[in-house]
């Protein structure tokens, strides 16, 4: 989803990943899990299930608000896979978090087109209001800084993904103070 309103991304409360509860548990397969890896290895021809790799290690990030070593070697059991070829998943695509984060991840692009419109002004000013360096979480576990590459929405520059799921454009200091004011009240509800 994408939106130019930073309240209006805030209002939609962009959902953590991982419950307080869950997140970083153990790495066993559940019930609940093993339930949803069968929903999604079933879309696919017996012999190709291990085309449901990234499906697999999303719901694994739900539960558990990361993808560990553990949870790798789980899911390549399941799949039938090499668990080297599960780790390449999960560090190919940044939305994959390999250590717990903050309950709202934020990343920020800083490829050319949103640099040429303060997309590094935007990553520092995160960074500065929240006191942590890039790729930082804040000590009460509520935000985390990354950089990202290009998130394809060069025109609305500078951009930032919360949480993997929402886009917000246009996201000058102005818009990013706001964002943040709305979802730390959000978190104390
Ligand atoms: S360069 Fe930032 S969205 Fe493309």
């Amino acid at each position: 989803m994408r939106t130019d309103d930073p309240k209006a991304a805030a209002s939609r409360r962009p959902s953590p990943e991982g419950s307080k509860e869950t997140r970083g548990g153990p790495s066993f397969l559940s019930e609940a899990m093993e339930k949803r890896f069968a929903r999604e290895v079933a879309k696919y021809p017996p012999e190709q299930k291990q085309s449901a790799v990234m499906a697999c290690l999303a719901i694994v990030q739900q539960e558990q608000g990361f993808v560990s070593a553990e949870s790798e070697r789980m899911v390549a059991d399941y799949l039938g896979m090499p668990v080297i070829a599960v780790h390449e998943v999960t560090t190919f695509y940044n939305m994959y978090n390999q250590q717990p984060l903050g309950r709202f991840k934020f990343n920020v692009c800083t490829n050319l087109p949103c640099q040429l419109r303060d997309g590094q002004q935007a990553l520092e000013h995160l960074c500065s209001r929240l006191g942590v360096e890039e790729g930082g979480t804040t000590a009460d576990g509520l935000f985390t800084v990354q950089k990202s590459e290009c998130l394809g929405a060069c025109a609305d520059a500078p951009v930032m993904l919360v949480n993997d799921r929402e886009m917000c454009s246009f996201m000058g200091n102005q818009r990013l103070d706001e964002l943040l004011d709305v979802l730390a009240s959000q978190a104390k509800e």
